[in-house]
């Protein structure tokens, strides 16, 4: 990475909005906001087990990964037709662009919603088509990843695949969320296995509060090209260097792994030591309507609990271009972009 001329703590947060990025680590129902809870559930003749906004925002407390995943799930509820994933991926994606997000790729399950009586088609084809639109109205490339729900069994994930194949030109990849611990990679061998026989690319979240040994069975025995989350890696040295040697790049999402208490405070976030490792890393938001912020809070948050630089800044864009699923001239596309900014700004 070439060398950069300074920018100040005071206009270091400018330049990480203005900055082109991509996005590689989202599930979409993390990005419903309270607001739009409320209208889908009204839509929909439902009601929210809140009074208002305000009272379900402050609910938003986690102890760990399983308290949230319990309100998450249980805000799911509200998506009963494939308007309301439109709506709910729309939204997200008008956010993205005002971030300067370039390109993302979109996290979703089927399984809850299957495990609610809809068909995997209405949530597939309302996300696609907000992708789509994207695209044509907001110049943003956006594409889909299909997470398998790892405290569900393997048989339930073969499922789930089963379902999204007529719709497999809509997706990119599948990926494995939800309850880690107790839960291991290795429990998905064969699910992976055929995904990969299918041509999907693969990620899994591993290390965000499960062993490093996650992230080596992710690796081994499901051979993901990314991981996400991945910030338990630092345990193990030798994992370290396996995942520098071999380019693996990681999707770090900081408040995220505040709100859900992996780090006490993000001055003790060990993103500075990834980079610093050499490790692959990128910053993401994970979850941004419970976790306090889109990417660009993400970004300007850690960089100011840490003392990162703009040297930073452009290496974790770069990443996140050469770690996304599209090819290698958009990718170099974006990256000309981002060195056009980095060049640009004073
Ligand atoms: N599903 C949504 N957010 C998640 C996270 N941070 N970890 C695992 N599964 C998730
Ligand atoms: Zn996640």
């Amino acid at each position: 990475m070439k060398p950069m001329k300074p920018v100040s703590a005071e206009r270091l947060p400018e330049l990480l909005r203005r900055m082109p990025k991509a996005e590689l680590h989202m599930h979409i129902e993390g990005s419903l906001e309270p607001e739009l809870m409320f209208a889908l559930a009204q839509r929909n003749g439902l009601t929210v087990p809140y009074p208002d906004v305000a009272a379900l925002r402050r609910a938003y407390v986690f102890n760990n990964l399983q308290e949230f995943l319990d309100v998450y799930h249980a805000g799911t509820l509200v998506l009963r037709v494939e308007q309301d994933f439109y709506d709910m991926a729309w939204a997200y994606l008008q956010r993205a662009a005002l971030d300067n997000v370039l390109h993302t790729e979109i996290f979703f399950d089927t399984q809850t919603h299957t495990g609610h009586g809809l068909s995997a088609d209405v949530v597939i084809n309302g996300l696609h088509r907000a992708c789509a639109d994207a695209q044509a109205q907001l110049g943003l490339s956006a594409s889909l990843i299909l997470c398998f729900l790892r405290h569900l069994s393997e048989a339930e994930a073969f499922e789930a695949l089963e379902q999204a194949l007529p719709l497999r030109d809509k997706l990119v990849g599948v990926g494995l969320a939800s309850s880690e611990q107790g839960h291991p990679p290795e429990k998905f061998a064969k699910v992976f296995a055929r995904a990969r026989g299918l041509g999907f690319r693969l990620v899994a979240h591993a290390g965000e509060e499960g062993p490093p040994a996650y992230i080596w069975s992710a690796l081994d025995v499901l051979k993901v090209e990314r991981i996400d989350h991945g910030v338990q890696a630092l345990r193990d040295p030798a994992l370290v260097a396996r995942l520098v040697h071999d380019g693996i790049p990681l999707t770090v999402c900081p408040l995220s792994n505040l709100k859900l208490r992996v780090f006490p405070s993000l001055t003790e976030h060990n993103l500075g030591r990834m980079l610093e490792a050499g490790l692959v890393a990128t910053v993401n938001s994970d979850d941004p309507a419970y976790f306090g912020g889109y990417i660009n809070e993400n970004f300007t948050q850690t960089f100011a609990a840490l003392g990162l630089t703009a040297q930073h800044a452009y290496q974790l864009a770069h990443n996140s271009f050469a770690a996304s699923f599209i090819d290698a001239s958009a990718s170099r596309a974006f990256q000309d972009r981002l060195a056009e900014v980095f060049e640009k700004f004073d």
